[in-house]
Parts: C-alpha cells; sequence; structure tokens
C-alpha cells in the first residue's frame, strides 16, 4: 500500500516536472548572446567567442570590417556554429574586424549580441588604416599626437604590443623609465641603458618622444632621499641632475616634464617635497630655468618644457595655484605647456569641469598635453565583470574628452596620450597608490589586444 502511495505520487510529481518544462520551452523567448573578446589574435584571424544561451541549437556569427555591418566578411553572413567559438580565418594583417552573433534554435532566432571589435595583428607593409588612432588624428585640420606610455620591455620588434603601437601612436612617453630613481644612480653617476632605448625606439621608428618627468617626489632615489650635505649642495645636486638628463637627451626627445605633482590635494598649497623644504618655494622656477638653460647650451631652442598634475579639474583651489605657478613662470618665458594626466572615471570629471579648466590653460597660451589618460569603470569596485553599461559609458567618456581636445586651437595642441596599451598591464587595478579595490578596465585594448569601445570611442571623437 505504501509502495503504490509513493510511486502515485512520483508519477504525479514526474507528470507535474514535465508540464512546466514544456511551459518553460513554449514561454521562452531565446536571450541575446553575450559576445566576448577574441582569443588567439594573429595576422590573420581570430577566434570569436561568446556565452551560453538555454535553449539556444546553434549561433549566427556575422563578421564584418564595419561596425554597423553594412557588408560582410565572405562566408561570414550569419555562419551557424554549433560551438561557443568559432576560428575566424583568412583575414587581412593589421586589419579592424568586428563581430556578433544571435542565438538560435528550431523555432526562432534571438537579436543580437553586442558588438566586438578587433585588429588583426599585422606584418610590415600594411597600408594606412583609417580606423588606426594616429593615422585619422594625422588627417585633422589640426592634427596633434596620439601618445602612449611604454616601457622598454615593451618594445620588442614585431610583438603585437609593437605593432599596434607603431600603427596607432605617434608619441611616446615612457610610464617610469625615465624618471630621477632610474636613471640617478648616485651623485653624476647615470643608468642610461633603458631609458636610452625607449628613446631610440621613438627617435628610430619617426615617433615622438615626450620625457617623463625629471622632478617628481615619488621618484626621488635613495641617494638623495639620505643626501647630507647642505640645501645649497642639495640644490646644486638638482641642477645638476637636470642639466645632465636634458643634454643628454637633447634633440632627441621634444619635450620634458619637468616638474611633476608640485602641489597638494589639500586647499591649493605647495606639496611638502624634499625639493620644497631642501630648495625653498621658488624650487619649481629654478627647475625649469635649469632645463631650459641646458637645452640652450646644447643647441635646442625648441624642447618643450611642461608642468605636469592631476585632478585640477576638479580640484579647483589645486587648479588656481598650478595657474599661480604657470603664471609666473610664464612672466620668465619658461613654460610652454601644461600636462592633465587625467586619470578618470567613467562619471567624471564632466565635460564642464575638464573645459573649463582647458580654457584657463588656452587663454595663457599654454600647450595642451593630456598626458596620462585612463578611464576608470569600477572605481567603488561595484562590477565583478566588465559590463556592457560601463563599456558604453566608457566608451562615451572617451569620446568626450577627445571631442574637447581635438577642438583646441591649433596653437594649444600637442599630444593626448593613453596610459598603457592593454587593461590588464595597467596601473589602475588593484591600486594601492590610488586605493582602487578592485579589477578595472581603463585602457583601449583588451587583455588579448583586441579594441575595445573605448577605441571606437577615441575614433568618434575625431569626426
Ligand atoms: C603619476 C605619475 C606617472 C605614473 C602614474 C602611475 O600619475 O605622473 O608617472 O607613475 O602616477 O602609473
Amino acid at each position: 500500500m505504501k509502495i503504490k502511495f509513493l510511486l502515485m505520487l512520483t508519477g504525479i510529481l514526474f507528470f507535474l516536472n514535465s508540464c512546466s518544462k514544456d511551459d518553460n520551452i513554449t514561454a521562452n523567448t531565446l536571450e541575446i548572446p553575450v559576445a566576448n573578446a577574441p582569443k588567439d589574435v594573429n595576422d590573420a584571424g581570430f577566434r570569436a567567442k561568446w556565452m551560453y544561451v538555454s535553449h539556444a541549437k546553434s549561433y549566427l556569427l556575422d563578421v564584418s570590417t564595419s561596425e554597423n555591418f553594412s557588408t560582410f566578411v565572405p562566408n561570414y553572413n550569419a555562419k551557424e556554429v554549433t560551438d561557443l567559438n568559432e576560428v575566424v580565418a583568412g583575414l587581412n594583417g593589421g586589419t579592424q574586424y568586428y563581430y556578433r552573433v544571435r542565438a538560435k534554435n528550431e523555432t526562432e532566432t534571438s537579436g543580437y549580441s553586442n558588438v566586438i571589435s578587433v585588429v588583426t595583428t599585422g606584418s610590415s607593409n600594411i597600408p594606412e588604416d583609417p580606423t588606426f588612432l594616429k593615422v585619422k588624428a594625422n588627417k585633422l585640420a589640426n592634427p596633434f599626437f596620439v601618445g602612449m606610455a611604454v616601457k622598454a620591455s615593451q618594445l620588442t620588434t614585431g610583438s603585437p604590443y609593437d605593432v599596434i603601437l607603431k600603427n596607432e601612436f605617434s608619441s611616446i612617453s615612457a610610464e617610469y623609465e625615465m624618471k630621477m630613481d632610474q636613471i640617478s644612480t648616485a651623485s653624476g653617476v647615470y643608468n642610461w641603458t633603458t631609458a636610452d632605448k625607449i628613446v631610440a625606439y621613438g627617435n628610430s621608428n619617426g615617433i615622438n618622444v615626450h620625457g617623463h618627468a625629471l622632478v617628481w617626489h615619488n621618484s626621488v632615489p635613495q641617494w638623495l632621499k639620505d643626501f647630507s650635505g647642505t640645501d645649497a649642495e642639495f640644490k646644486a645636486e638638482v641642477k645638476k641632475y637636470i642639466t645632465d638628463v636634458v643634454t643628454h637627451y637633447a634633440g632627441k626627445v621634444k619635450s620634458w616634464d619637468v616638474v611633476n605633482e608640485a602641489v597638494d590635494d589639500n586647499g591649493g598649497a605647495m606639496r611638502n617635497t624634499i625639493f620644497l623644504q631642501r630648495m625653498g618655494a621658488n624650487y619649481v622656477k629654478d627647475c625649469f630655468q635649469w632645463a631650459r638653460d641646458a637645452a640652450k647650451a646644447a643647441g635646442d631652442n625648441s624642447l618643450l618644457l611642461f608642468y605636469n598634475d592631476y585632478a585640477t579639474s576638479t580640484n579647483i583651489p589645486k587648479q588656481d595655484k598650478v595657474f599661480s605657478i604657470v603664471d609666473d613662470l610664464k612672466t620668465s618665458n619658461l613654460i610652454d605647456g601644461l600636462g592633465f594626466q587625467m586619470h578618470n572615471n567613467y562619471l567624471s570629471p564632466t565635460k564642464a569641469q575638464i573645459q573649463t579648466d582647458f580654457n584657463k590653460a588656452t587663454a595663457k597660451g599654454l600647450k595642451i598635453h593630456v598626458s596620462e589618460l585612463d578611464i576608470q569603470v569600477n572605481q567603488s569596485n561595484d562590477i565583478s565583470t566588465f559590463t556592457n553599461e560601463r563599456r558604453l559609458a566608457q566608451k562615451e567618456k572617451y569620446k568626450e574628452i577627445v571631442q574637447l581636445y581635438n577642438a583646441l586651437p591649433a596653437a594649444n595642441k600637442y599630444a593626448l596620450t593613453i596610459w598603457g596599451m592593454k587593461d590588464n598591464e595597467s596601473w589602475i587595478p588593484f591600486s594601492t597608490e590610488l586605493n582602487h579595490p578592485g579589477n578595472d578596465w581603463p585602457l583601449l585594448y583588451d587583455s588579448n589586444f583586441a579594441v575595445k569601445s573605448s577605441h571606437t570611442g577615441f575614433l568618434e571623437g575625431l569626426d
């Protein structure tokens, strides 16, 4: 009796369960798949990837050279694939492609996924592609350099990094290898090896070289921190360093950040650094004077001297202080430009804040270098993957700043430099310096060297 009852109950449960499954199938519309960044990008193709959609039996893959899919790469117009990835082959090197997918089963086809863009790696002799940043920037009525922060170890000829750098960027800044603690090993003793490699790379490939940075409180070599001489002797050491470095690179480096981050974040005061303590309030001007004198003595009358700092668009007391330093330098004709680091995020600064900051610089006749641009999308650590919403917000923010920059008068343009190539090599994720609490995706390429929507945003900013 008990067994009979149990069997009946199991039967009823089975019946109910199969009914609800059927209901699911008929009521369910196929979800839109999420396309992922490609893998195995090479000269002739890549592996397109996407996420599983329940009830899908296959996926329809489109590949195109236009973002709106007005044409298709032959054989990739709704190509049916049963797997969650597909090797797309037979493509051209150094070319931008886009892909998207739809999910499909016997009865229906979903909407289109997000669009993923990817640039195949390229060998030499790649024709100039209008979707390469510098190619588009060079065609502007008033062109400017598109810069990239580099490390010497990344500059291996023929690597994907090297190919993208040469294709897309017209200026480089050393991410850290041209700072004082890297070059100066003891009083009057220099290690030029890595810095020379970066400068030679730029010079031999027709890429502009921006020097970053002669004096910065976070890159003081240990011997100088420990320096036990008088203040006057300390000052002589800094003068010697600036003079020797500017002389060494005269004619090879187009511009220098002479002083980086001299203004405090609170109240617009001078930052209380070893330079302020040992050399006095006039130290910024002294450094600019020594840089100018060294360049002239070496026959370089066109070296551009920049003051570089961050968060001036949102921190108004800081902005005011930076411009008062600029005024002081201007009276002695010692400054040519202002570096706006722009370690921004997808919400801040606003367009209006940046515009006001830029306007002040143009009114003073300065060149503007957006010197370290990256745009965080996870500054509050509220996402664990790079969401579509943040991808689009970041794209808009890149577009906005490029538009603002491109609208500057010709005389005020210099370079717009991105602080790193791939998201996974950026200094932002988990940065202790920034107190960044989590992962982030702040740049123009993902960890596979695939261009992101932010890259498209940059291009659109140039329209
Ligand atoms: C500052 C400096 C840069 C670099 C970044 C972190 O912005 O100016 O040189 O060190 O911090 O990458």
